[in-house]
């Protein structure tokens, strides 16, 4: 596969609030296309972990911007998801930890973070082509984008998906706490004033409530086929 940067190489983007599946249906589909893949809630996290790391407080701008600059991800569609490596080792499981979660929304509401990250993720479209996980890669990152897509489902579905993800884990969950949360976290993503979570004008939404895996992904592959 070319690795060669290319400003116009083909893009899917594929954003929606938290537990939507964004990072599986966008691996699926990377897979399926031999694309490349983008999770940018993982650079988001892969800051906020450098700023763990280094005694950085979620108020210092500064800090955090020079954070920007010195970032070294490589992502991979993997068959269980999109799977991260810093400075080249693997670090899925420490961007998933919850300091980390937490730490990440509180980064990604800087506006001086976002654009300091703007540049650092359009430089990973390269050919063949690039499908992009987020919540603003279609409004912000890529609005030239050739194919967008809205992944959604209802609140109830993404609180029992993640409930059943950290069961699996062998993590004791509170249903009731992590619904409530998820609600939280989706109101601040979508009103925030910064690259809200919300579908861009020409988006095709899926609400993936009651679909597997792998119908979303045939049904973001159609229209891929139609738009690329
Ligand atoms: O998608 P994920 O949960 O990994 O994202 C981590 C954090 O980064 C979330 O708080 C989310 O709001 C933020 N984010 C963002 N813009 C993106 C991707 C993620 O603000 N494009």
């Amino acid at each position: 596969m070319s690795t060669s940067r290319v400003a116009n190489a083909p893009v899917v983007t594929i954003d929606g609030p938290s537990g939507a599946g964004k990072g599986a249906v966008s691996a699926g589909v990377a897979r399926r296309l031999g694309w490349h893949v983008l999770d940018s809630g993982a650079v988001y996290r892969a800051v906020a972990a450098a700023a763990l790391d280094r005694a950085i407080a979620a108020d210092d701008e500064s800090g955090l911007t020079a954070l920007c600059e010195d970032l070294d991800l490589v992502f991979e569609a993997a068959p269980a998801g999109i799977s991260v490596r810093l400075n080249g080792s693997p670090v899925d499981d420490r961007l998933r930890q919850e300091e980390v979660s937490v730490m990440s929304s509180k980064v990604a509401s800087i506006p001086a973070v976002r654009s300091a990250l703007l540049d650092f993720q359009r430089s990973y479209r390269r050919l063949p082509g690039l499908v992009a996980d987020g919540r603003d890669m279609g409004t912000v990152v890529f609005p030239d984008a050739s194919c967008k897509v809205f992944l959604d489902a209802s609140v109830e579905e993404r609180a029992n998906r993640r409930y059943k993800q950290l069961k699996d884990k062998g993590e004791n969950v509170n249903f009731l706490r992590l619904f409530r949360d998820l609600e939280a976290r989706d109101r601040r993503d979508r009103e925030r004033t910064v690259s809200p979570t919300v579908p861009a004008e020409d988006a095709f939404v899926i609400d993936s409530t009651s679909m597997t895996l792998k119908t979303v992904i045939e049904n973001v592959l159609a229209v891929v086929r139609q738009r690329v």
